[in-house]
């Protein structure tokens, strides 16, 4: 069910849980001071409770609850808030245990979506995972999350998320006193190179990744995903615009092989048609860069496959 601007901030003041619109992919919103509507986001998304949650805000004002004070915070948020960069901070006042799974830390963001900080500036702060059903491809349109809870959650519209991929995640990292990357996301790790003075390095403690986020399953659709390489037979490929690929009857196409971007806007709505058209297997060409925006678009690309890992 869709609802106004006006709607969605009697919801969030009422203890209920809306989704919202951001450049990224839309949220699951609940403000920040609603114990029970932060509850509801964890039972809608069937989320485990050990994953914390970003939260998100319109202006620096509103960040009263995190410091900033590190090498480069201030910098980074300059360049590149408001948009899709989530700063894992040093928590400076309690928040309900719930947003941040108990953690000495808190991840905060700035959407770059007009309609989102309007409602943000008289919201006030809000958390808001993706609002997908964990483990499944993110929605990028207010008709997705339609589509993934069939109706029963109010949809603030705010069209098509311009960049179609989740945030990329920066963690201070107190022992290095150096920003790490928490999660690939819609900024390149390379893009921070010329504010920070260094690329940042993935967040891992031994193998594992930091970021609570990064250990569970994710983005897979039902339909079984391989590489096109593994030769595995399938009716359809998720592959590129400036490709021929004449043994399969589906196509579906992320965008040109010249444009990271491009592909990863339509990333999700492709992994959400092969379920919708059916099919239960489908094959994946893999075969582009390593630089950039690329990593964002395999690493998404494999966490989509690695269901399929041992079928
Ligand atoms: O683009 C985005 O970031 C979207 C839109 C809606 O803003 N949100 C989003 O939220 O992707 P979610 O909940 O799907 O992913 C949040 C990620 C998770 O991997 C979580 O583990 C990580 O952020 N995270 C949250 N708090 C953290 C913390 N204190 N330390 C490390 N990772 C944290
Ligand atoms: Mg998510």
């Amino acid at each position: 069910m869709s609802v106004n601007l006006a709607k969605t901030l009697w919801l969030l003041q009422n203890h209920q849980v809306v989704a919202i619109p951001t450049e990224t992919v839309y949220g699951l919103a609940a403000s920040i001071f609603s114990p029970q509507a932060i509850e509801r986001v964890f039972a809608i998304k069937s989320r485990p409770r050990a994953n914390p949650l970003i939260i998100h805000i319109a202006n620096k004002e509103q960040l009263t609850f995190a410091s900033w004070t590190m090498e480069g915070a201030r910098a980074l948020m300059h360049h590149f808030w408001p948009g899709p960069l989530t700063l894992v901070l040093p928590l400076k006042q309690t928040l309900s245990s719930c947003i941040t799974s108990n953690l000495p830390t808190v991840a905060v963001r700035m959407p770059n979506h007009s309609l989102c900080r309007h409602l943000l500036e008289k919201s006030g702060p809000v958390v808001a995972p993706s609002a997908n059903p964990s483990g499944k491809p993110s929605p990028t349109s207010a008709q997705h999350v339609i589509d993934d809870y069939n109706g029963s959650i109010p949809v603030l519209n705010g069209g098509i998320c311009t960049s179609g991929v989740e945030s990329t995640i920066l963690i201070w990292d107190e022992s290095s006193s150096k920003w790490k990357l928490g999660r690939l996301g819609a900024l390149a790790a390379e893009s921070f190179g010329t504010i920070l003075g260094y690329v940042p390095e993935l967040a891992l403690k031994g193998e594992q990744a930091v970021c609570p986020g990064q250990h569970w399953r994710h983005y897979a659709p039902n339909a079984k995903l391989y590489p096109l390489q593994a030769n595995v037979s399938a009716s359809a490929v998720i592959g590129f615009s400036n490709k021929i690929y004449s043994k399969f009857p589906v196509k579906l196409i992320l965008g040109s092989v010249h444009n990271p971007h491009e592909c990863l806007n339509h990333l999700y709505q492709c992994l959400r048609e092969i379920d919708k058209r059916a099919i239960d297997c489908g094959l994946v060409d893999m075969d582009f860069p390593d630089t950039g925006l690329w990593a964002t678009l395999r690493e998404r690309l494999t966490k989509a496959m690695s269901n399929s890992a041992s079928h």
